[in-house]
């Protein structure tokens, strides 16, 4: 199955109860031929509205945080572990996420990314170890099937305590250097001498 193919079978997903209270489903964006995936949690209001992962004020600094490791949304691909937004922004449940897990799984597929940075402790618990303590594991690296994973603080968390910035910037150098290590197009126009 291509993207596009998904994309279209998704948008009419109704596996779990999320779906009622979409304003749009929230499939992913990006680069599908990304060597990077980064997954978040799920949508917020304006992700809801606009139909794209990471544009609310999460996602600005978001954007801002890849561009200190000279990446952006063209050089990465994005998704959430569900699709759709629970309501008054609350965790996803466990059985929403195992509902929505089909569709993501036949992104990483697709893209086929060799690294994944986990945006939180929700992604980072589904997606590297049911018992992931985002304090004590964030910028530590796993190897899943192949694909070398990471988790840095969500960004939400972020705005809430910036006081936890120092460290995500310290995982962020990581990633950079992960990057450089692993892909081979990801910064394939950019000076290496940048630090
Ligand atoms: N938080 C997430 O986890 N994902 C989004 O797309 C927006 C906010």
């Amino acid at each position: 199955m291509d993207m596009d193919s998904i994309r279209s079978a998704c948008l009419n997903c109704e596996l779990c109860g999320l779906a009622s209270g979409r304003t749009r489903l929230v499939f992913g964006d990006g680069n599908e031929n990304a060597e990077v995936m980064l997954i978040g949690e799920g949508p917020g209001e304006q992700e809801d509205l606009q139909g794209i992962p990471f544009v609310g004020p999460a996602g600005k600094l978001l954007d801002t945080m890849l561009e200190l490791i000279d990446l952006d949304r063209s050089k990465v691909y994005i998704a959430n572990m569900v699709k759709c937004r629970p309501p008054h922004n609350r965790d996803p449940k466990d059985e929403e996420i195992a509902c929505c897990r089909p569709w993501l799984e036949r992104q990483i597929k697709v893209v086929s990314p060799k690294i994944i940075i986990c945006l939180g402790r929700i992604a980072a618990c589904s997606l590297i170890d049911s018992k992931f303590k985002i304090t004590r594991e964030h910028g530590q690296w796993f190897d899943k099937g192949g694909i070398e994973c990471t988790a840095i603080y969500h960004p939400s968390a972020l705005l809430r305590d910036p006081g936890k910035r120092p460290e995500t910037f310290e995982d962020l150098r990581g990633i950079r250097q992960k990057i450089r290590d692993i892909c081979v197009r990801t910064y394939d126009s950019i000076p290496s001498g940048n630090t």
